[in-house]
């Protein structure tokens, strides 16, 4: 018989880190792309020094972040798997029209689903860290006129805008995608009610 019943899905910590870190990316992206000339608001200086603040602050809350996956062994929910993974594609693409069943169980000890795990991992494994290294290495070029230590020198500040730009593009499209799948769950709001009071109503099968 299938029951529902209310399960905690997120810790305290991890609603924190959430929202704090979609803040603060969506803040370097609004500061970010006013330095890189898209509009003008803040005034170019004061989107600089804000967008430097704002990075230091996203470092802290990854160290942190870092820590805490680790050390509660929740790192394991993103590591990929292709099973199910086309089953999950397909629900994306056709059944969620026709209101067919979601593919895969959510629970507290799976509550990814594979391509939940793939986009995830992706994102903390490579869009963000080559978003952080592209970003430092433009800043110690721009404060330190490119007089970094060895191994870290960079020729020339074009090719680090570069990609430092393509990936702000890439979170930004990332952003995107995230609100569309958020409103995807059991009902439209579900995962947005669950990632702000850590609670949700899972299915029970006994
Ligand atoms: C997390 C660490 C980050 C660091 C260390 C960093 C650092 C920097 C620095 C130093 C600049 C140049 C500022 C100047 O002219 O002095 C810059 C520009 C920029 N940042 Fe970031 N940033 C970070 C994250 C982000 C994020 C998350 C986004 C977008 C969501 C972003 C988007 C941009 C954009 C669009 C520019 C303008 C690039 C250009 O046109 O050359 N940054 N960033």
């Amino acid at each position: 018989m299938k029951t529902h019943k209310k399960v905690r899905i997120y810790t305290g910590f991890e609603r924190f880190w959430h929202w704090t870190q979609a803040v603060l990316i969506i803040f370097l992206g609004f500061t970010g792309f006013e330095i890189h000339g898209s509009y003008s608001f803040l005034g170019f200086r004061d989107a600089v020094r804000y967008h430097n603040d704002a990075t230091w602050l996203l470092m802290v809350l990854i160290a942190f972040a870092i820590f805490w996956h680790f050390t509660t062994g929740e790192w394991k929910q993103y590591v990929p798997t292709t099973k199910n993974i086309s089953a999950q594609l397909e629900y994306y693409v056709f059944g969620i029209f026709r209101n067919a069943p979601h593919p895969t169980k959510k629970t507290a000890h799976s509550k990814l689903n594979p391509l939940q795990k793939l986009a995830y991992f992706g994102l903390k494994v490579f869009l963000l860290p080559a978003t952080l290294l592209s970003g430092l290495l433009y800043m110690f070029y721009r404060y330190r006129g490119g007089g970094l230590p060895g191994f870290l020198s960079v020729g020339a500040l074009g090719p680090v805008a570069l990609v430092h730009t393509a990936c702000a593009f890439a979170l930004a499209a990332f952003l995107i995608g995230h609100l569309y799948l958020m409103t995807t769950g059991s009902a439209v709001t579900s995962n947005l009610k669950a990632m702000l009071t850590g609670w949700e109503e899972l299915e029970d099968e006994e």
